[in-house]
């Protein structure tokens, strides 16, 4: 017969394993403050102290049934601190009195074989593994818990949320700072894809709105080409409400205009007059600078 834990230690392994399961069901420490943290907590400790009792119980019936000699054995491992038998009964190999106990009856050319407990500190990983398991398992399928998706979503709402920051304290982009910039022509493709080849077609050709890729313009209201679509693109045009307002009306921020003129500049100087573009519409602009 051997001592059992401490009732301390119990408790302190319930306190840890229903905190742990609370943490993990709910992703915040926050569950110190409810309720139903403090209940688990009470019945808990009430299962602990009624299983101690019952321990109580059965240790004094074992105990009265015992020899002398193993009464003494007894009181001795009583003395020794619970710790220090922890590490002996977790680490240190049985003595040879232990093993006669353990031989199984079936030994051959004498080898015999020896009906060992595993060892504690083995047994306790499984059983902490189990539990673990357990609680891990149900809170990633019932809740929020480690789930790769909702961590995604949540870092992607809060990357979001700093990059509306950023834009918001970025310098804004005006016709007076916006400029030509070679790498901002793919991004402004994009943009010109989704937004303008509607009524511009495809690489500007012209449709509902005049080939952006000849040398003919109907609004020339800024000197250099680059500025002149900004201007429209901003502004709309005021002879035909189908080309709108985009950057008054607010629809495309002033640093996308900037890189759908970079585009809208690129076609019309660097690959001009698309084949079977519209007929030219206007008169015949000379930028003066070109951008
Ligand atoms: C709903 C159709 C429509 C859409 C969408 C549209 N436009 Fe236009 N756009 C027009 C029309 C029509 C005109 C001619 C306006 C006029 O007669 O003054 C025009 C004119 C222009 C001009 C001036 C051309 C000139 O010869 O004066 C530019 C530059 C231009 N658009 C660029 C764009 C860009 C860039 C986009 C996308 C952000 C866009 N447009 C989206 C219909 C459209």
């Amino acid at each position: 017969m051997k001592p059992r834990q401490p009732i301390i230690i119990t408790i302190l392994i319930v306190l840890g394993l229903i905190s742990g399961a609370f943490f993990m069901f709910t992703q915040s420490s926050e569950f110190f403050s409810s309720a139903i943290f403090w209940v688990t907590l009470v019945l808990g400790g009430v299962v602990v102290f009624i299983n101690n009792s019952l321990n109580k119980l059965i240790d004094i019936k074992k105990y009265n049934m015992l020899t002398e000699e193993e009464k003494e054995e007894y009181k001795r491992l009583l003395k020794i601190p619970y710790f220090q038998r922890l590490k002996q009964s977790a680490v240190e190999k049985q003595g040879d009195k232990d093993e006669k106990d353990m031989i199984i009856d079936h030994g051959f050319d004498g080898i015999l074989e020896l009906d060992n407990a595993l060892p504690k500190w083995w047994l306790g990983l499984f059983y902490f593994g189990v539990a673990y398991c357990i609680i891990y398992l149900t809170s990633y399928a019932f809740t929020e818990f480690a789930h790769p998706y909702a961590e995604y979503d949540k870092e992607v709402a809060q990357a979001n949320i700093e990059i509306e920051e950023y834009w918001k304290n970025a310098p804004k982009i005006t016709i007076d700072n916006a400029e030509y910039n070679p790498d901002n022509i793919a991004e402004g493709k994009q943009l010109f894809e989704t937004t303008c080849v509607s009524c511009h077609k495809e690489g500007g050709a012209g449709g509902i709105g005049p080939n952006l890729t000849d040398d003919y313009w109907i609004n020339i209201k800024e000197k250099g080409l680059f500025k002149n679509v900004f201007y429209m693109v901003y502004n709309g045009s005021e002879n035909n409400p189908a080309m709108r307002a985009f950057g008054k009306d607010g629809e495309i921020p002033g640093r996308d205009i900037e890189k759908i003129a970079a585009y809208v500049y690129y076609i019309n100087q660097d690959i001009p007059n698309i084949a079977g573009g519209a007929a030219p519409q206007g008169e015949k602009a000379t930028w003066n600078d070109a951008r």
